[in-house]
Formats: C-alpha cells, sequence, structure tokens
C-alpha cells in the first residue's frame, strides 16, 4: 500500500542544509499498523509529510497503492497531536467537514455520508454528542472527534502523528484500545508515530525504529503478540515490558551487549 524506496529528505534551514531523512526503505502492506519510533527531530512527521504528499522527497520514491504520490490524495488522511476541530462547528458538522471542503462525494450521498459519521461517533462512544460544541467535550473526546474526521472518507491510509500525546494515561489506553478495534472493522493501513514505546508495541504489527538525525532505519520490529492488546491490565503484559525493554536499547543506540545479541537473533539487521 505504501512503498518508499531510497528516499531522503534535505531541508534548506537558516543555518545551512538539514538531513532530516536518509536512506528510507520501507513498504507497508495493505491493513498493516506500523509504527513509528526514533529521537525528538529524526524526521518523523517529515516521513508522514512525504507520505501524505504534503512535501516532495528530495531524493527517491513515494508510492501509495502504487502509484507515485504528487500531492495529497483524498484516500490518505492525516490525523495530528491537537484536534484541531472547527470550535462554531457541531461535533457532527465538524466529522463532515471532508466531504463539503472538496464536495466529491466518492459515490455516495450526503445523507450516506452523515449515516457514516454517525456510525463512527458510535464506534468511539459519542453517541448522543453530535450536536455539542467542541469546547463542551474533554480533549479525549474531541480527540475521538478528530479521529472520526480522519475516517469519514473511509481512507485507504491513516497517518497519526502523535494523535494521543497530549491524553491523560487512562484516556491513552482507551483511545488506543477503541483504535484497534476500529482498524479490524475498516482494514485501514496505518501508519502511526508516537514517543510512547509501550504504546507503538501495543498497537503495531511492526514497529520502525528510526536512528537520531539524521533519520535512517535502525531496524524492523515484528510484533506477534496476539490481539486484542491493552497498555493497561492484559495477559502480555510481560511480553510487551520485554519488547519495549530492547526497543528503549536500540533508541538509546546503547543495547546491552546481551540485550543486541538477544535482538540479532530474533530479528537479524
Ligand atoms: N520545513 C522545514 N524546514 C527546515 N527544517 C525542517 C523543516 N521541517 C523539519 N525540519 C527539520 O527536519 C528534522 C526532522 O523534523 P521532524 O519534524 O520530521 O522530526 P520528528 O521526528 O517529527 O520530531 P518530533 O519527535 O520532535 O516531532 C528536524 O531537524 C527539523 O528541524
Ligand atoms: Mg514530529
Amino acid at each position: 500500500m505504501i512503498q518508499l524506496d531510497g528516499v531522503g529528505q534535505v531541508f534548506d534551514g537558516r543555518e545551512g542544509q538539514v538531513t532530516a531523512l536518509e536512506e528510507i526503505d520501507l513498504h507497508v502492506r495493505e491493513g498493516e499498523f506500523v509504527t513509528l519510533i526514533g529521537r525528538s527531530g529524526c524526521g518523523k512527521s517529515t516521513l508522514l509529510r512525504l507520505i501524505a504528499g504534503l512535501l516532495p522527497p528530495t531524493s527517491g520514491t513515494v508510492k501509495v497503492a502504487g502509484d507515485p504520490v504528487t500531492g495529497p490524495r483524498p484516500d490518505v488522511s492525516f490525523m495530528f497531536q491537537r484536534p484541531a476541530l472547527l470550535p462554531w462547528r457541531s461535533v457532527l458538522s465538524n466529522v463532515m467537514l471532508p466531504i463539503e471542503i472538496d464536495g466529491r462525494t466518492g459515490g455516495r450521498s450526503k445523507t450516506a455520508y452523515r449515516e457514516l459519521a454517525h456510525q463512527l461517533l458510535e464506534m468511539v462512544g459519542l453517541q448522543g454528542f453530535e450536536r455539542r460544541l467542541p469546547q463542551e467535550l474533554s480533549g479525549g473526546m474531541q480527540q475521538r472527534v478528530s479521529l472520526c474526521r480522519s475516517l469519514i472518507r473511509d481512507p485507504q491510509v491513516l497517518l497519526m502523528d502523535e494523535p494521543f500525546s497530549a491524553l491523560d494515561a487512562l484516556t491513552r489506553t482507551e483511545l488506543s484500545e477503541e483504535l484497534q478495534r476500529i482498524k479490524m472493522e475498516l482494514s485501514t493501513t496505518i501508519v502511526f508515530v508516537t514517543h510512547s514505546i509501550e504504546e507503538a508495541v501495543v498497537l503495531a504489527d511492526r514497529v520502525v525504529v528510526l536512528t537520531p538525525r539524521p533519520g535512517r532505519m535502525r531496524q524492523i520490529v515484528d510484533i506477534d503478540i496476539p490481539r486484542p492488546r491493552s497498555l493497561g491490565q492484559n495477559a502480555h503484559l510481560t511480553e510487551v515490558a520485554r519488547i519495549s525493554g530492547l526497543l528503549h536499547g536500540l533508541l538509546a543506540e546503547k543495547a546491552e551487549p546481551t540485550e543486541q545479541r538477544l535482538l540479532d537473533e530474533v530479528w537479524p539487521r
């Protein structure tokens, strides 16, 4: 679904050129859930912007569904850290916004989209809140509305840039469980950036670890823990903790010799 080959990104900064990404080769399968982790400034958001067509790569190629990315596409959605809802619009009309803005109906009537909006809001537990204004909702509820808005076009690809980082721990746990459930129902391909290693492990089919600036592929780690998984109490906590520990080592770039041996055995470089 997503193909990055030899992708590099160099920015012209005020103090000269900044190489944000180098030699990124990443293929994401249809329906796969990939999480991206790496130190601040290693190019995670840049990578998402490249996939979203918000930025042309300096080198290499980016493809979505087999087509070279030349600009934003209606079947690729982006969800940010902040909900960015329009304060004067109700919950329902915020969810409907992408449909109203570009006017393309994608073969569905507006009534069908409204029906879908209701279904999505129900899926995230916001039935009954359709007429409320964003300011009447908690941060977690607002981010749920933002998630529904990203899904209203039934995108093939959903790109999420630290979407739960501003939430309290419990809400974050709930939303990551809801996201897994929604993912199973909709089979959207998801690339998710997070600073929480545990969240990356719980959500992912594969975790991609990037090196510090410039961002290169450090390692790709398959997560075979059975679903549903949770950040809270669950049967797989030990396994999540074990893999998270190994990832911590990789991010710090000073994996203990024993850990590195274990990693090389399980996930050869
Ligand atoms: N438009 C731009 N112009 C110049 N430099 C940029 C631009 N966008 C990003 N950069 C630089 O590219 C590098 C990667 O930035 P990016 O925002 O992708 O990092 P990140 O991994 O998302 O960081 P964080 O975890 O803090 O969100 C940084 O050094 C940043 O300063
Ligand atoms: Mg970022």
